[in-house]
């Protein structure tokens, strides 16, 4: 049996300005599988899954996600995909501040039917599935949750914005430095979540990291300083 890829990437270029900031020769990524992408900062990674969900368009290049050609993709497809398909977590977080941490973590349920279907599918209601995965993040009172976002310390606020990724079952995960802000625990639940909710679900997931070890349990681990030659072109020249 061929294995159905949720990622295909092949001879992909992008600059910003004058700047070469990701060139890949081949990525091919299959539906179900957890990829870990390592990199230090400034080798590419929050362009590369920006460029996987849609809002980076690279210059040249084919970028295959889900059976649909990003660099073609029309405005409404790529709004419909991103809200039904993919889960994000951003490397800031970027929960909408003024509503509640709960709001911001049923945000994909008020977008997407799909998830809203999935997630009360899991829990009963929305809402229930949300406390699910909260609750998997070690924040035991949910009742709490009604603040505004952004008065939520900055390692909670990426709780929010992992749940918020997973809720209602998206057929891919990106998440860039999902634990930059977490303690040792946090950091070990954060992982622990996203494998295993992707794994439940045959949810294909991709996570970035500068870390370089101590980040277990992943398919697959790859190095930006081998996939993205731009980066390996920029470090000849700054030796
Ligand atoms: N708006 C921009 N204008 C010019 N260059 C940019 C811009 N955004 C990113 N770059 C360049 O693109 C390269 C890749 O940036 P990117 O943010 O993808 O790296 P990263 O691996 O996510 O880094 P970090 O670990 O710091 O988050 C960097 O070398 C950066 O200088
Ligand atoms: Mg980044």
């Amino acid at each position: 049996m061929t294995n159905v890829q949720a990622v295909a990437i092949h001879n992909l270029e992008h600059r910003i300005g004058e700047s070469e900031v990701l060139t890949i020769s081949e990525l091919a990524i299959n539906a179900g599988e957890t990829v870990c992408i390592r990199g230090g900062n400034g080798s590419g990674k929050t362009t590369l899954l920006r460029a996987l969900m849609g809002l980076v368009r690279c210059d040249s290049g084919d970028v295959m996600v889900l059976d649909n050609d990003m660099r073609t993709i029309g405005t409404s497809s790529l709004e419909r995909l991103r809200a039904d398909s993919i889960g994000f977590v951003f490397q800031h977080y970027r929960l909408v501040p003024y509503l509640s941490a709960f709001d911001n973590i049923l945000l994909p349920c008020y977008f997407s039917r799909k998830r809203q279907y999935e997630a009360e599918r899991q829990s009963g209601t929305a809402a229930g599935d949300a406390i699910r995965l909260i609750r998997k993040l070690s924040l035991t009172d949910p009742s709490r949750l009604s603040k505004n976002a952004a008065q939520y310390s900055a390692g909670q606020q990426q709780r929010f914005a992992i749940a918020r990724a997973l809720i209602g079952k998206p057929e891919m995960v990106l998440a860039d430095e999902p634990a930059s802000a977490m303690d040792g625990k946090g950091k070990k639940a954060v992982y622990q979540l996203l494998q295993d909710e992707c794994r439940a679900t045959g949810a294909t997931l991709i996570c970035t990291t500068h870390d370089e070890n101590g980040i277990e349990g992943f398919d697959r681990y790859v190095s930006m300083d081998t996939l993205n030659l731009a980066r390996e072109r920029e470090n000849r020249w700054l030796l």
